[in-house]
C-alpha cells in the first residue's frame, strides 16, 4: 500500500512513474458556467475583466475546489489570450452560445503582418498574475495548472473568426497556402510557449495544451503542421523549466492521431472518450495517460458515473498498477451539467479507488 499522498504529490508523482495511492482527479473547464457562484459573477461582469482582475480569476478557479475534493485547480483565463493579445480583439457574446469571435480573420500575408508582437508578453502578463494569486490563495497542498490553445486550434479560431463544425477557411489554407499556415503557426507557437513558461514561473506544476480542433486533421496534416508548431514548445518549455515542467497535450477527436503523439514531446497525453484507454496505454506505455470519461455521462445520474469511473479505475490499474494516470473527463464540463454528479464523480475517485 503506498502510503497517503497529498493531492500535489499525487499529481507531481503522476509524471515520475512512483506508486500513486490513487489517480489524481481534475476535470477540463471544472470552473464555468455549469456553477451558480461563476454566473454571479459573470452577471456582474465581462468575461475578459474576470480573466484580468486577479481577486474575480481566484474566485471562480477555487469555486470547484470548495465544491468538490479536486487534486488541482487551473488558472481562469482562456486559450484566445493569446489572438487577442496579437491585436485580433476577440469577444465573446453575452449570452454565451454563438461562440467566440475573432475581429480580424486571418485570410492573406497582409494580415499576418498586422499581428501586433512587440510586447506580446506585456499584454499577456494578467495570466501569470492570475496563476500566482490563484498560488498564493490555494492550499499548499493541491496542485495548479496552467494552459494554453496547441497552435492549430489557435490557427483554426484565428483563420475562420470564431467556432465552426469544419473550420473549412483554416483548412483551406493548409492547402492553398501552406507557407502562410507554417508562418502563422509558429508566431503562435512561440507566444504560447513564452505564456507557457511565465506560468511556470508564476507557480503551476504542470501545463496543458487544448488541441480541441486538431481530430480535423488527417494523420499526414497533422504531423505537417500541428506537430512541429507543439514540438517548439515542448522544446522551448523543457529548456526554461530544466525539464521541470511537464505538460499535457489533449486533442479532441485524436484517436487516429494517437501513433503520432509521442512526437509532440509531451509528457502526457489527455485522451478524448471516445479513445480507448488500453488501445494508448499500449501505444505509449511511458507516457502519462489522463482522461477519458463522456462529459454527457455526468447528465445520466449518479449511479452511472460511479459505474463509469470504477470502470476507468480498472483499465488504469491493468497497467503498471495504475502508475502515471490521471481521472479527468474526455473534453470539458458542458453548461447544465448537475453538480451533484461531478461531486459523485470525485467522490467516487477518492473513496472508490482505495
Ligand atoms: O476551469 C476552467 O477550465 C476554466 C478555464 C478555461 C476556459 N476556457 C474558461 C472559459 C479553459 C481551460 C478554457 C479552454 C478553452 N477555451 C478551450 C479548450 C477546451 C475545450 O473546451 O475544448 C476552447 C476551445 C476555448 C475557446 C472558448 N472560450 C469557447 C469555445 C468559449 C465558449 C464561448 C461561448 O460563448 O459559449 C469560451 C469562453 C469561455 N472560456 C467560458 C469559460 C468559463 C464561458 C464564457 C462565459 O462566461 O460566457
Amino acid at each position: 500500500m503506498t502510503p497517503t499522498l497529498s493531492s500535489r504529490q499525487r499529481l507531481l508523482r503522476s509524471f515520475t512513474g512512483e506508486p500513486l495511492d490513487r489517480p489524481a482527479v481534475w476535470l477540463m473547464r471544472q470552473a464555468g458556467r455549469y456553477l451558480s457562484g461563476y454566473r454571479a459573477v459573470r452577471a456582474q461582469h465581462g468575461f475578459w475583466d474576470v480573466c484580468k482582475t486577479p481577486a474575480l480569476s481566484t474566485q471562480v478557479a477555487l469555486e470547484p475546489m470548495a465544491l468538490f475534493p479536486l487534486d488541482a485547480a487551473i488558472v481562469f483565463s482562456d486559450i484566445l489570450v493569446v489572438p487577442d493579445a496579437l491585436g485580433l480583439s476577440v469577444s465573446f457574446s453575452s449570452g454565451g452560445g454563438d461562440g467566440p469571435r475573432v475581429g480580424r480573420p486571418l485570410r492573406a500575408r497582409a494580415d499576418l503582418d498586422a499581428w501586433q508582437l512587440d510586447d506580446v508578453q506585456a499584454r499577456l502578463a494578467f495570466v501569470p498574475r492570475a496563476a500566482a494569486h490563484l498560488r498564493a490563495a490555494l492550499p499548499a497542498d493541491r496542485g495548479l495548472l496552467g494552459f494554453a490553445g496547441a497552435p492549430f486550434t489557435l490557427l483554426c479560431y484565428t483563420v475562420d473568426g470564431g467556432s465552426s463544425d469544419d473550420f473549412v477557411h483554416t483548412r483551406t489554407l493548409l492547402a492553398r497556402d501552406p507557407g502562410l499556415a507554417e508562418a502563422a503557426l509558429s508566431t503562435l507557437a512561440a507566444v504560447a510557449a513564452d505564456l507557457l513558461c511565465a506560468q511556470f514561473d508564476a507557480g503551476c506544476d504542470v501545463v496543458q495544451l487544448f488541441d480541441t480542433w486538431g481530430g480535423l486533421l488527417t494523420r499526414d496534416d497533422y504531423a505537417r503542421f500541428a506537430l512541429p508548431a507543439l514540438r517548439a514548445i515542448t522544446d522551448r518549455v523543457r529548456a526554461h523549466t530544466k525539464g521541470q515542467g511537464k505538460t499535457i497535450l489533449f486533442v479532441r477527436g485524436g484517436h487516429h492521431l494517437l501513433p503520432l503523439l509521442g512526437e509532440a514531446g509531451v509528457d502526457g497525453l489527455s485522451l478524448d472518450w471516445r479513445t480507448p484507454w488500453r488501445e494508448a496505454r499500449t501505444l505509449h506505455p511511458r507516457l502519462t495517460l489522463q482522461g477519458n470519461i463522456d462529459p454527457v455521462a455526468l447528465f445520466a445520474g449518479a449511479d452511472h458515473v460511479r459505474a463509469r469511473v470504477r470502470a476507468l479505475l480498472r483499465d488504469m490499474r491493468a497497467d503498471d498498477d495504475g502508475r502515471r494516470c490521471i481521472v479527468n473527463l474526455g473534453h470539458g464540463i458542458l453548461p447544465g451539467t448537475p453538480e451533484d454528479a461531478v461531486a459523485a464523480l470525485v467522490d467516487e475517485v477518492v473513496r472508490g479507488a482505495g
